[in-house]
């Protein structure tokens, strides 16, 4: 059990290790990641990441200056130039056009705005949910996506998941751990940051869940 004396960025890890492994033993993540889909539902879920971090990322100039959420903002974690070079060569020149965000990622990035707008410490969830998570296992779906589909390394095509300006990862997640223990928000702040978490995760998973409907494969 954790006790009050648990640093929070152990907190957040422990609770929500159950939905993490839910999102990556996904059958979307399983078949996307062991080699079972074509590159366009690689693309589809990178058009789905460019909502989520548009939304993440709007907003972030904005909260820099904010006193919970302020810290979190760093440009190198910075996305969405990365995931547009990515969708230019994934979908080519005009791949705006064609764009669509399924329900279950619009409902993801409106509750991201939602808490950039009304409430930074939940955005905190957010961002810890997707950044950490790129720097970490984003690793290995950079490998397995290059070895599949033939993507340069860390290349156009895989560029969201290559941090240029993170020269240590591991030294960044420590840092950025430190900032999570040091947040500043009383216990039970931190009580409704942890579930903000864990509905982070779930949005996760509910866009995995579409992407895996509308790329299953025939039995
Ligand atoms: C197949 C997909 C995935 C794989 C293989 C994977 C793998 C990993 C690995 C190896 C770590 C490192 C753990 C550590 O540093 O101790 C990690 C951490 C993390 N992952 Fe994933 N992951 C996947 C999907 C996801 C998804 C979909 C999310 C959420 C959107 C996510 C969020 C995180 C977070 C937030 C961390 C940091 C945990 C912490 O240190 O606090 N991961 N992942």
């Amino acid at each position: 059990m954790t006790s009050s004396n648990t640093p929070f960025s152990t907190l957040v890890r422990t609770a929500s290790h159950e939905q993490h492994m839910e999102a990556e033993t996904s059958t979307f993540m399983s078949d996307l990641l062991g080699g079972r889909l074509g590159v366009d539902a690689y693309a589809r879920y990178t058009e789905q990441l460019w909502f989520v971090y548009r939304a993440l990322e709007e907003s972030a100039e904005r909260l820099s200056d904010d006193a919970v959420a302020g810290p979190f903002i760093q440009p190198e974690l910075l996305r969405l130039a990365s995931l547009e070079q990515d969708l230019a060569h994934l979908r080519g020149a005009d791949w705006r056009a064609g764009l669509t965000a399924l329900p279950a990622t619009t409902t993801y990035a409106q509750r991201v705005t939602e808490c950039a707008l009304t409430w930074p410490a939940g955005y905190i969830a957010h961002h810890y949910t997707r950044y950490l998570g790129d720097l970490s296992g984003g690793q290995i779906i950079r490998d397995k996506a290059e070895k599949t589909w033939g993507f340069t390394r860390k290349g156009d095509g895989v560029r969201f998941y290559v941090f240029e300006e993170i020269a240590n990862p591991a030294a960044f997640k420590r840092r950025y751990r430190e900032l999570l223990d040091g947040i500043r928000a009383d216990d039970l702040e931190k009580q409704r940051i942890v579930a903000e978490c864990k509905r982070a995760f779930a949005l996760n998973t509910a866009v995995f869940q579409a992407l895996g409907e509308e790329f299953r494969l025939s039995a």
